[in-house]
Protein backbone atom coordinates (compact mmCIF):
# COMPACT_ATOMS: atom_id res chain seq x y z
CA UNK A 1 0.00 0.00 0.00
CA UNK A 2 1.56 3.34 -0.78
CA UNK A 3 1.03 5.80 1.51
CA UNK A 4 1.14 9.18 -1.01
CA UNK A 5 -1.63 7.82 -3.45
CA UNK A 6 -4.26 10.94 -2.61
CA UNK A 7 -1.64 13.28 -1.37
CA UNK A 8 -2.71 16.92 -1.73
CA UNK A 9 -6.54 16.20 -2.69
CA UNK A 10 -9.44 16.88 -0.80
CA UNK A 11 -11.67 13.74 -0.50
CA UNK A 12 -15.15 14.11 1.42
CA UNK A 13 -17.20 10.83 2.06
CA UNK A 14 -20.59 10.03 3.54
CA UNK A 15 -21.59 7.73 5.81
CA UNK A 16 -24.08 5.83 7.79
CA UNK A 17 -27.87 6.15 7.56
CA UNK A 18 -30.03 9.11 7.46
CA UNK A 19 -32.52 10.13 9.83
CA UNK A 20 -35.97 11.28 8.56
CA UNK A 21 -37.69 12.66 11.66
CA UNK A 22 -41.90 11.37 12.21
CA UNK A 23 -42.11 13.45 15.37
CA UNK A 24 -39.95 14.23 18.49
CA UNK A 25 -39.02 10.85 19.63
CA UNK A 26 -39.66 8.68 16.29
CA UNK A 27 -38.31 8.57 12.74
CA UNK A 28 -37.57 6.42 9.50
CA UNK A 29 -33.46 5.18 9.08
CA UNK A 30 -32.04 2.65 7.07
CA UNK A 31 -29.64 -0.04 7.92
CA UNK A 32 -26.40 1.09 7.99
CA UNK A 33 -23.44 0.63 10.56
CA UNK A 34 -21.03 3.42 9.03
CA UNK A 35 -17.84 0.68 9.20
CA UNK A 36 -17.42 1.15 5.12
CA UNK A 37 -17.53 4.72 4.97
CA UNK A 38 -15.24 4.97 8.32
CA UNK A 39 -13.08 2.26 6.38
CA UNK A 40 -12.60 5.05 3.10
CA UNK A 41 -12.21 7.58 5.54
CA UNK A 42 -9.42 5.47 7.01
CA UNK A 43 -7.92 4.49 3.99
CA UNK A 44 -8.47 7.97 2.05
CA UNK A 45 -6.38 9.64 5.22
CA UNK A 46 -3.28 6.88 4.75
CA UNK A 47 -3.37 8.07 1.38
CA UNK A 48 -2.43 11.21 2.20
CA UNK A 49 -5.42 12.84 1.56
CA UNK A 50 -7.41 15.79 3.43
CA UNK A 51 -10.64 14.18 4.73
CA UNK A 52 -13.84 15.66 5.33
CA UNK A 53 -15.95 12.64 6.74
CA UNK A 54 -20.07 13.63 7.07
CA UNK A 55 -21.61 11.08 8.91
CA UNK A 56 -25.13 10.29 9.97
CA UNK A 57 -26.27 9.01 13.34
CA UNK A 58 -24.07 6.19 13.68
CA UNK A 59 -22.47 4.52 17.20
CA UNK A 60 -18.95 4.36 16.34
CA UNK A 61 -16.86 6.53 17.87
CA UNK A 62 -14.17 8.70 15.59
CA UNK A 63 -11.13 6.63 15.65
CA UNK A 64 -8.45 7.83 17.57
CA UNK A 65 -6.23 8.27 14.34
CA UNK A 66 -8.87 10.42 12.98
CA UNK A 67 -8.48 13.05 15.77
CA UNK A 68 -7.26 16.64 14.85
CA UNK A 69 -6.69 14.87 11.33
CA UNK A 70 -10.39 13.86 9.84
CA UNK A 71 -13.09 17.04 9.36
CA UNK A 72 -16.21 15.45 11.18
CA UNK A 73 -19.53 16.61 10.32
CA UNK A 74 -22.71 14.98 12.31
CA UNK A 75 -25.73 14.99 10.55
CA UNK A 76 -28.99 13.62 11.12
CA UNK A 77 -31.28 13.93 7.79
CA UNK A 78 -30.87 13.60 4.36
CA UNK A 79 -31.45 17.30 3.24
CA UNK A 80 -28.45 18.09 6.01
CA UNK A 81 -26.17 16.10 4.80
CA UNK A 82 -27.06 17.22 1.23
CA UNK A 83 -26.16 20.83 2.63
CA UNK A 84 -23.19 19.91 3.95
CA UNK A 85 -21.97 17.90 0.69
CA UNK A 86 -22.78 20.95 -1.24
CA UNK A 87 -20.96 23.34 0.32
CA UNK A 88 -17.97 21.43 0.90
CA UNK A 89 -15.78 21.83 -2.33
CA UNK A 90 -13.85 18.49 -2.85
CA UNK A 91 -11.67 16.57 -5.61
CA UNK A 92 -12.74 13.26 -4.60
CA UNK A 93 -16.63 12.52 -3.23
CA UNK A 94 -17.16 8.99 -1.69
CA UNK A 95 -20.84 8.83 -1.44
CA UNK A 96 -21.21 5.73 1.12
CA UNK A 97 -24.20 7.12 3.02
CA UNK A 98 -27.35 5.00 3.26
CA UNK A 99 -28.95 8.10 2.06
CA UNK A 100 -33.24 7.55 3.12
CA UNK A 101 -34.63 8.00 -0.37
CA UNK A 102 -37.84 9.75 1.27
CA UNK A 103 -38.82 12.17 4.15
CA UNK A 104 -41.81 12.53 6.32
CA UNK A 105 -43.83 15.23 4.63
CA UNK A 106 -46.39 15.42 7.82
CA UNK A 107 -43.44 15.61 10.63
CA UNK A 108 -44.89 16.89 13.87
CA UNK A 109 -43.06 18.82 16.30
CA UNK A 110 -44.71 17.46 19.37
CA UNK A 111 -45.42 13.65 19.70
CA UNK A 112 -47.65 11.94 18.57
CA UNK A 113 -50.63 10.85 21.07
CA UNK A 114 -51.90 7.01 20.84
CA UNK A 115 -55.24 8.23 21.31
CA UNK A 116 -57.57 4.87 20.59
CA UNK A 117 -56.38 1.50 19.90
CA UNK A 118 -58.10 2.06 16.29
CA UNK A 119 -56.78 4.75 14.71
CA UNK A 120 -52.89 4.85 13.50
CA UNK A 121 -51.24 8.13 11.82
CA UNK A 122 -50.83 8.14 8.27
CA UNK A 123 -47.46 8.97 7.11
CA UNK A 124 -46.86 10.82 3.83
CA UNK A 125 -43.33 10.45 2.10
CA UNK A 126 -41.79 13.44 0.00
CA UNK A 127 -38.65 12.29 -2.14
CA UNK A 128 -35.45 13.46 -0.54
CA UNK A 129 -32.78 15.15 -3.44
CA UNK A 130 -30.37 12.20 -4.60
CA UNK A 131 -26.72 13.66 -3.19
CA UNK A 132 -24.42 11.68 -5.40
CA UNK A 133 -26.83 12.53 -8.42
CA UNK A 134 -26.42 16.21 -7.57
CA UNK A 135 -22.95 16.30 -7.15
CA UNK A 136 -22.58 14.63 -10.15
CA UNK A 137 -24.08 16.64 -12.44
CA UNK A 138 -21.96 20.04 -11.24
CA UNK A 139 -20.30 21.61 -13.76
CA UNK A 140 -17.63 20.16 -15.10
CA UNK A 141 -15.00 22.29 -13.71
CA UNK A 142 -16.02 21.38 -10.20
CA UNK A 143 -17.22 18.42 -10.26
CA UNK A 144 -15.02 16.08 -8.22
CA UNK A 145 -14.53 11.76 -8.95
CA UNK A 146 -17.46 10.68 -7.74
CA UNK A 147 -17.69 7.13 -6.42
CA UNK A 148 -21.31 5.31 -5.46
CA UNK A 149 -21.97 2.67 -3.59
CA UNK A 150 -24.77 0.23 -4.11
CA UNK A 151 -26.69 -2.80 -2.27
CA UNK A 152 -28.20 -5.02 -3.98
CA UNK A 153 -29.98 -8.55 -3.33
CA UNK A 154 -30.04 -10.21 -7.02
CA UNK A 155 -28.38 -9.41 -10.52
CA UNK A 156 -25.70 -7.25 -8.38
CA UNK A 157 -23.47 -6.64 -11.37
CA UNK A 158 -26.41 -5.69 -14.28
CA UNK A 159 -28.08 -3.58 -11.86
CA UNK A 160 -25.06 -1.98 -11.00
CA UNK A 161 -23.24 -0.82 -14.17
CA UNK A 162 -27.10 0.52 -14.76
CA UNK A 163 -27.12 2.67 -12.16
CA UNK A 164 -23.32 3.84 -12.28
CA UNK A 165 -24.79 5.02 -15.45
CA UNK A 166 -27.61 6.31 -14.69
CA UNK A 167 -26.24 8.71 -11.49
CA UNK A 168 -23.39 9.43 -14.36
CA UNK A 169 -20.65 8.51 -12.52
CA UNK A 170 -17.32 6.72 -12.99
CA UNK A 171 -16.77 4.16 -10.18
CA UNK A 172 -19.51 2.56 -8.03
CA UNK A 173 -18.75 -0.47 -5.79
CA UNK A 174 -21.29 -3.20 -5.70
CA UNK A 175 -21.95 -4.40 -2.20
CA UNK A 176 -22.50 -8.29 -2.26
CA UNK A 177 -25.91 -8.48 -0.52
CA UNK A 178 -27.65 -7.03 2.85
CA UNK A 179 -25.92 -9.19 4.62
CA UNK A 180 -22.63 -7.12 4.38
CA UNK A 181 -24.42 -4.71 6.97
CA UNK A 182 -22.75 -3.88 10.69
CA UNK A 183 -20.50 -7.06 9.66
CA UNK A 184 -16.37 -6.13 9.32
CA UNK A 185 -16.07 -8.13 6.11
CA UNK A 186 -17.46 -7.39 3.03
CA UNK A 187 -17.87 -8.74 -0.29
CA UNK A 188 -17.99 -6.43 -3.49
CA UNK A 189 -17.00 -5.78 -6.82
CA UNK A 190 -15.57 -2.58 -8.80
CA UNK A 191 -17.31 -1.06 -11.17
CA UNK A 192 -16.43 1.36 -13.84
CA UNK A 193 -16.44 2.16 -17.98
CA UNK A 194 -14.24 -0.77 -18.52
CA UNK A 195 -16.28 -2.82 -16.46
CA UNK A 196 -16.55 -5.18 -13.34
CA UNK A 197 -13.70 -6.42 -11.57
CA UNK A 198 -14.90 -8.45 -8.07
CA UNK A 199 -12.46 -7.68 -4.74
CA UNK A 200 -11.88 -10.36 -2.76
CA UNK A 201 -14.08 -10.97 0.36
CA UNK A 202 -12.50 -9.62 3.56
CA UNK A 203 -12.46 -7.25 6.03
CA UNK A 204 -13.77 -3.66 5.25
CA UNK A 205 -10.42 -1.49 6.07
CA UNK A 206 -8.38 -3.71 3.17
CA UNK A 207 -11.42 -3.41 0.76
CA UNK A 208 -11.31 0.49 1.61
CA UNK A 209 -7.43 0.43 0.60
CA UNK A 210 -8.01 -1.69 -2.59
CA UNK A 211 -10.83 0.77 -3.67
CA UNK A 212 -8.14 3.95 -2.77
CA UNK A 213 -5.58 2.24 -4.62
CA UNK A 214 -7.88 1.81 -8.05
CA UNK A 215 -9.41 4.93 -7.14
CA UNK A 216 -5.93 6.57 -7.64
CA UNK A 217 -4.81 4.20 -10.68
CA UNK A 218 -7.75 6.27 -12.42
CA UNK A 219 -6.87 9.55 -11.15
CA UNK A 220 -3.70 9.82 -11.79
CA UNK A 221 -2.75 7.25 -14.12
O1 LIG B 1 -30.05 4.62 -6.01
P1 LIG B 1 -29.37 4.06 -4.81
O2 LIG B 1 -29.88 4.62 -3.50
O3 LIG B 1 -29.32 2.56 -4.77
O4 LIG B 1 -27.86 4.53 -5.00
C1 LIG B 1 -26.90 4.34 -4.00
C2 LIG B 1 -25.86 5.40 -4.10
O5 LIG B 1 -26.45 6.71 -4.20
C3 LIG B 1 -25.00 5.47 -2.86
O6 LIG B 1 -23.71 5.89 -3.25
C4 LIG B 1 -25.70 6.51 -2.00
O7 LIG B 1 -24.81 7.13 -1.09
C5 LIG B 1 -26.22 7.48 -3.04
N1 LIG B 1 -27.49 8.16 -2.69
C6 LIG B 1 -27.49 9.51 -2.39
N2 LIG B 1 -28.67 10.16 -2.10
C7 LIG B 1 -29.83 9.48 -2.11
C8 LIG B 1 -29.86 8.11 -2.42
C9 LIG B 1 -28.66 7.48 -2.69
O8 LIG B 1 -26.42 10.13 -2.37
N3 LIG B 1 -30.97 10.13 -1.83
Amino acid sequence: FQPKLLKGLRVLITAGPTYEPIDPVRGVTNLSSGKMGFAIAKAALESGAEVHLVSGPVSLPTPLEFTGKVNRTNVQTAKEMMHVVANSPCDVFFSVAAVADWTIKNRQAQKIKKTSEQSSPILEFELNPDILATIAQSSINQRPFCVGFAAESENIEAYAQQKRIKKNIPMLIANHGPSTFGQDSNQVSIIDELGIFPVEETNKLAIARVIVAELAKRLRP
